[in-house]
């Protein structure tokens, strides 16, 4: 009952329309930068940019999760990933260098920087999440628009997607050596990201 309504609000012309805006104006900065940073330092920065909105039954889980009613409003104000960007790069100094260009944008309002790269998640999970508001102008009204840009390198990105596997596999019990395995690779993927990351500064200097 609840979630057929907020399935119906979510699968609405005009709120799809602006999420499209959303991801456009945000993908579009997105290119700027990269072709900035390429241009910059003669080398390919981003790997691959995507997107997503998030599906209702998420939407609804989540709010219950969180303790709230599942409804259309709590999902517009509560949850910062309706509309999720994901960033991956080669490098992680280049993780950096895009999430403080994207925080430079005179139009967007950083709202949250989460830095799960410095200080990783108990699961292990590595990322630069920005929550950022995009304004949106129409006619004389402007409403600001919530997207959660996640900027990380191809090997967290690479544990990442391992993660969502095996958590969604697995029953609890049967979880708990899997995942002290997933957060001790998560210290072997840092150390690569290191060293691949000193390697590159090697061969610059050649
Ligand atoms: P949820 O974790 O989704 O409840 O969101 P939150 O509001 O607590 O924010 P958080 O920064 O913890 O997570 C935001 C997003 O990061 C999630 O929706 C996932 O895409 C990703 N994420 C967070 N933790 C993990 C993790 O342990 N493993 C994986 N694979 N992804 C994670
Ligand atoms: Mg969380």
């Amino acid at each position: 009952m609840y979630l057929e309504r907020l399935n119906q609000k979510l699968s609405n012309p005009k709120f799809l329309l602006k999420k499209e805006w959303l991801i456009q104006n945000v993908e579009f900065k997105l290119k700027m930068i990269d072709l900035e940073l390429s241009e910059k330092y003669q080398r390919t920065v981003m790997q691959k940019v995507e997107h997503r909105i998030k599906k209702p039954e998420s939407i609804a889980r989540k709010l219950v999760k969180k303790g709230y009613k599942v409804s259309f409003e709590n999902a517009s104000a509560k949850l910062n990933d309706i509309v999720g960007i994901r960033v991956v790069c080669l490098y992680s100094d280049d993780v950096y260098k895009i999430a403080e260009l994207m925080k430079k944008q005179k139009d967007f309002t950083l709202i949250k920087e989460k830095d799960y790269i410095k200080n990783p998640k108990k699961s292990g999970y590595q990322s630069l999440h920005l929550i950022m508001d995009v304004p949106l102008t129409y006619q004389t009204t402007t409403e600001c628009q919530r997207v959660e840009l996640q900027i990380r390198t191809v090997a967290m990105d690479f544990w990442a997607g391992v993660d969502n596997h095996i958590c969604y596999k697995k029953k609890p019990e049967e979880m708990r050596k899997a995942e002290e395995d997933l957060k001790n690779y998560s210290a072997v993927i840092s150390k690569i990201d290191e060293q691949m990351l000193e390697l590159r500064k090697k061969v610059e200097k050649m």
